[in-house]
């Protein structure tokens, strides 16, 4: 096999807020005058973090940070530039408006900033992204559908579909079908984390009740052979995460882990870092993974042709991608 590095690749399930590197969180926590712990770097990952639901604690605390246009900018630039270095072609990114206005950001500013960084990366680096915007469960179903009016109201040509991240136990689907609901009447393409923290009847609800095109995750689908056989025939594409899902321990290892199972039996795969320092994943390393677990040069570029034949982006950024692979 050639060098698994020189594949182009591709990943459609990351959160970009999530994506920041030490050093950027360093800089920018000095410049905004946010006061760190030096705990929060001193753990098993590049942050500390103890199980999954301290992880979104943590996860809130480092992305704090994050408090301007520019900031923003610099952190997607920076991460395209290293996954661009990784020969990746196309990334669609979760962002998140509700971080962003939190610290003092307004909708349209903060996602000037993502554009403007995705713009230089594009020019730089000829690398393509587009953007999810992500409602967070356990902020309960106003602040998700509040979310969605705002993407709706505002519509941008990068700005490509809606997702829901978060606390997946205690929030399910059915608190937010209204949002849903109009998102789906609007035809706006809908990503839903499902099947991670909760199992299979949370995938089905995501899918019934909340019109997921993809599923975030959706790797626990294994525990029911029927839905494994209705995914398997149907056009739904499965964000899987190995390292994330090893990381919070649901499963005990990439070979304990379902990913290679439910690409064997023909459901649509693609694999992502979700929150790379988080996990210490990379999207490199999660091709690295499958290529472990057997996966030929071209079953590897068929992860990639997924992720773009299901990304949420115009036909026309497809064809040109898919001519790249
Ligand atoms: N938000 C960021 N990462 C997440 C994950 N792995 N699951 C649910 N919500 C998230
Ligand atoms: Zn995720």
């Amino acid at each position: 096999m050639n060098s698994i590095k020189q594949i182009p690749k591709a990943e459609i399930h990351v959160h970009l807020e999530a994506t920041i590197s030490p050093d950027l969180c360093r800089k920018l926590a000095k410049r905004n005058n946010v006061d760190l712990s030096e705990d929060l770097f001193a753990g098993q990952y590049v942050y500390a973090w103890e199980d999954f639901y301290d992880f979104l604690k943590q996860y809130d605390i480092i992305t704090s940070v994050i408090h301007t246009p520019d900031d923003y900018r610099e952190l997607t630039y920076n991460y395209l530039k290293k996954c661009a270095a990784d020969h990746v072609i196309y990334v669609e990114a979760m962002i998140s408006s509700t971080h962003a206005k939190l610290q003092g950001m307004t909708y349209n500013s903060f996602l000037e900033g993502v554009i403007e960084g995705a713009n230089q990366a594009r020019e730089e680096f000829g690398i393509v992204s587009k953007y999810i915007m992500n409602g967070i469960r356990h902020l309960g179903p106003d602040s998700v559908f509040q979310t969605a009016e705002e993407v709706l109201n505002n519509p941008h040509f990068d700005l490509v579909g809606f997702g829901l991240a978060g606390d997946e136990l205690h929030f399910p689907a059915k608190l937010f079908t209204k949002t849903f609901d109009i998102l789906k009447k609007e035809n706006f393409p809908i990503t839903i984390h499902a099947g991670e923290w909760d199992g299979p009847q949370s995938i089905r609800d995501a899918i019934n009740l909340l019109h997921a095109k993809r599923l975030g995750h959706g790797v626990r689908c294994i525990e029911d052979p029927d839905l494994v056989e209705e995914l398997r025939n149907s056009d739904i594409v499965l964000e899987t995460c190995p390292t994330s899902n090893v990381a919070t321990k649901i499963y005990p290892s990439y070979e304990g882990h379902p990913v290679k199972e439910l690409f064997n039996q023909g459901l649509k795969i693609t694999v992502n870092s979700d929150d790379p320092p988080f996990f210490n994943a990379t999207i490199g390393g999660e091709y690295e993974v499958m290529a472990n677990l057997g996966l030929s040069e071209d079953e590897l570029k068929s992860l990639t042709r997924n992720a773009i034949k299901y990304a949420f982006c115009d036909q026309h950024t497809k064809s040109k991608l898919l001519k790249k692979i």
